[in-house]
């Protein structure tokens, strides 16, 4: 079975690298942005008439959410065209793509009639815990809208895809809030951290692992239950207590302080809420997932 990877040198793509060995009978093309522009349809056919995959990773995009604001174009061209090319050319050759989009897609505050979150009270309003699937997206940046639009162009050119929504990836590759932290503690005695954003840390090799389960399943097993899953690791917890059960973990005195996002604004605006409900996943690809706390420390012990 050939799988090929797009954006491979970026934080997930280095993770599938890492556990790629574990899977012998996959054989892995791993594509940078310079063997494989995905902004670039002609250059995408080239590559998959070379290889001819039967699964398509898609863990390129343009991740810079602040930055997003003031390049929307290239955000756009990256996170939708990209998307599209790689759909259309994923119908060409019959290749079933995989797409990684994120929590994002979600502004959480309020979104086509539905509450999800009360600011004032700052509590989730669903009595399920957790967005899922078939919650109506509502990006609040520049960044989840381009998102949102990749995954609408997939799904308008290609069925046989899995859209994998996910939220705060951090692993020992890349750039992630987990290094940031490990970084500041180095270099301050004091830090302040957002404590009212809700949402799931997810370990990237965990996601990884996910991504080749769902490949294998479809591939040995004929399961084909297209369409949009979510993926993080579970529970939930604000990125302030993110940040203390890093520092908790790895032995890290410093002052934390928790703080409001108005204390600390941003050119994109963050969700409040974005705990994404994994049931779907779980039950289709029958599927344990980590809790939070547990994956991070697989995570430090990489480090
Ligand atoms: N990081 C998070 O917290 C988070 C949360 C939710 C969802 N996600 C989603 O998860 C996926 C993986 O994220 P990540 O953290 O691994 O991102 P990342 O570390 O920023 O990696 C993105 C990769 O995409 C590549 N890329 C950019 N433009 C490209 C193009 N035109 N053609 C081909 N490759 C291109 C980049 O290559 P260059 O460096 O060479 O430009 C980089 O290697 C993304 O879809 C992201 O939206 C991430």
């Amino acid at each position: 079975m050939v799988v090929l990877v797009t954006g491979a040198n970026g934080q997930l793509g280095q993770a599938i690298q890492s556990i790629s060995g574990k899977y012998p009978e996959i054989d892995f093309v791993f594509c940078s942005s310079s063997d494989l522009d995905i902004t670039n349809l002609e250059n995408c056919q080239v590559v998959f008439d070379e290889f001819k995959p039967q699964f398509c990773i898609n863990a390129a995009a343009y991740t810079a959410v602040d930055k997003a604001e003031s390049e929307p174009a290239k955000a756009f061209d990256i996170n939708a065209n990209g998307a599209e090319n790689l759909a259309i050319t994923c119908k060409k050759f019959n290749t079933i793509l995989i797409h990684i989009s994120t929590d994002f897609v979600f502004d959480a505050y309020f979104s086509e009639g539905i509450a999800y979150y009360d600011r004032e009270l700052r509590l989730p309003l669903k009595s399920n815990l957790g967005l899922t699937e078939t919650d109506v997206p509502f990006p609040s940046g520049v960044y989840g809208l381009t998102k949102l639009q990749g995954e609408q162009a997939i799904q308008a050119n290609w069925e046989k895809h899995f859209i994998i929504r996910t939220s705060w990836v951090y692993s020992q590759f890349g750039n992630n809030f987990m290094k940031t932290m490990l970084r500041l503690a180095l270099e301050r005695v004091s830090l302040s951290v957002v404590a009212d954003q809700i949402g799931t840390p997810t370990n990237a090799v965990d996601l990884a692992e996910v991504l080749i389960v769902i490949m294998v399943s479809s591939f040995k097993f004929q399961v084909s239950s297209f369409g949009i899953y979510n993926f993080s690791n579970e529970g939930q917890c604000s990125w302030y207590d993110f940040a203390n059960e890093i520092f908790r973990q790895n032995g890290v005195s410093i002052d934390l302080k928790p703080i409001r996002t108005s204390a600390y604004p941003t050119p994109a605006k963050r969700p409040a809420y974005s705990v994404l409900d994994k049931t779907k996943i779980r039950s289709t690809f029958d599927i344990k997932i980590n809790d939070w706390q547990t994956s991070l420390s697989a995570c430090l012990k990489q480090l």
